[in-house]
């Protein structure tokens, strides 16, 4: 794939034709080149991909784990082929943050932190009775969120008001961002097994990853400088955000405000500089937890395939949850504390490259 670098493209335009110029640059034009160069790679890849098996064996072993479920494995299979031959050139992953790339509990069965969590527990440390306001919150609304009776409809009003208060209290106690540093250092996020290699495997194939999170950005980012040393820089943010006044204390979030049910293109701004990275990219693995996930990929102008694995971390008893996860997400995984299918998703689709 690589003879279909723009640079090329641009170089041919770019040059003056003379009389000296080779007779094909003038009978053909650069984006028509380009466009066959490109056939033939990909003619390449299909081939080479015919004389590997690492798409059947992929599948072979998603099917064959009792936590993983793949309601229809062809179109899986046939999703992933087309994801091969695109490579990682081709490739942009979009994931959701808590209880995704983060874990939802812990080896004890304990529920872990959110990004918004993380000032449940250190402002009840330090001041109880604002941190049982943001408790208080989390008891009363999270239900709700998770409510198999309710419609998103009737869930968005509550969502606006629970995120609302939230970053009001947030905003109000005016934290500095030495405070909320130091509250996600001593926070109860965990990264998911395999998290810090997966991120760092994909900045090294240059495959973009957008983490789109309801939660609070600068905490995410906070948890990836700790954790990582730096952002990579394949990894780019659409979340809420902190913003901060001269004196770095917390004076209003960013807008618009993104909850659970409002993660699709309508909070998108593709005036972000990232986009750029991700124009061209048609094939998206899709990461996340809840149903409120599942059109994160729809800011992203393409005709590619998405490939959405799902965590699916409520109870085993709640059937009628499972089957909507299984019907919505084509690989779901249940209580799964890794990030092993991801990273195998990617290395296949390194594989042949
Ligand atoms: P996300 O996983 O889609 O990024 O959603 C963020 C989660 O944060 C969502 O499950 C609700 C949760 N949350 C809290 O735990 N506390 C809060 O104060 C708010 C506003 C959200
Ligand atoms: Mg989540």
């Amino acid at each position: 794939m690589s003879g279909s670098s723009p640079i090329q493209a641009e170089t041919l335009t770019d040059t003056p034709t003379s009389l000296d110029s080779p007779p094909f640059a003038a009978m053909f034009k650069a984006s028509e080149i380009v466009n066959a160069a490109a056939a033939i790679a990909e003619a390449e890849c299909i081939e080479q991909l015919k004389k590997t098996d690492a798409v059947p064996l992929l599948m072979n072993w998603l099917l064959g784990q009792e936590s993983i479920v793949c309601s229809d494995p062809t179109t899986v299979a046939a999703k992933l082929r087309k994801m091969v031959v695109g490579g990682a050139g081709k490739t942009v992953v979009i994931s959701d943050f808590d209880y995704t790339l983060s874990r939802f509990a812990n080896g004890s069965g304990e529920r872990l932190s959110t990004t918004h969590g993380v000032f449940d527990d250190n402002v009840m440390r330090l001041k109880p009775e604002l941190g049982q306001k943001f408790v208080d919150l989390k008891n009363k609304y999270y239900p709700i969120e998770f409510c198999p009776k309710l419609t998103m409809e009737e869930k968005i009003p509550h969502m606006e008001k629970w995120w609302g208060t939230s970053h009001s209290l947030i905003v109000n106690e005016k934290f500095s961002k030495h405070t909320i540093q130091d509250f996600v250092r001593q926070s109860r996020i965990v990264f998911k097994d395999g998290a810090e290699d997966f991120i760092q495997s994909l900045d090294a194939h240059n495959i973009p990853l957008v983490i789109f999170s309801a939660g609070i950005g600068n905490i995410i980012e906070y948890f990836l400088e700790q954790k990582l040393g730096a952002i990579p820089r394949n990894t780019h943010f659409i979340s809420n955000m902190i913003l901060f006044d001269e004196d770095e204390k917390a004076c209003a979030f960013s807008e618009p405000l993104i909850h659970t049910f409002c993660k699709n293109s309508s909070v998108i701004q593709k005036e972000a500089p990232f986009f750029h990275e991700i124009n061209g990219r048609v094939n998206v693995i899709l990461l996340g937890d809840s149903m409120g996930d599942i059109h994160m990929d729809v800011g992203v102008e393409r005709d590619g395939p998405t490939l959405k694995v799902g965590y699916y971390n409520g109870s085993l008893d709640d059937t009628a949850a499972l089957q909507h996860y299984k019907e919505v997400y084509d690989i779901v995984l249940i209580h799964d504390p890794t990030l092993n299918v991801a990273q195998k998703i990617v290395d296949v689709i390194n594989s042949i490259h």
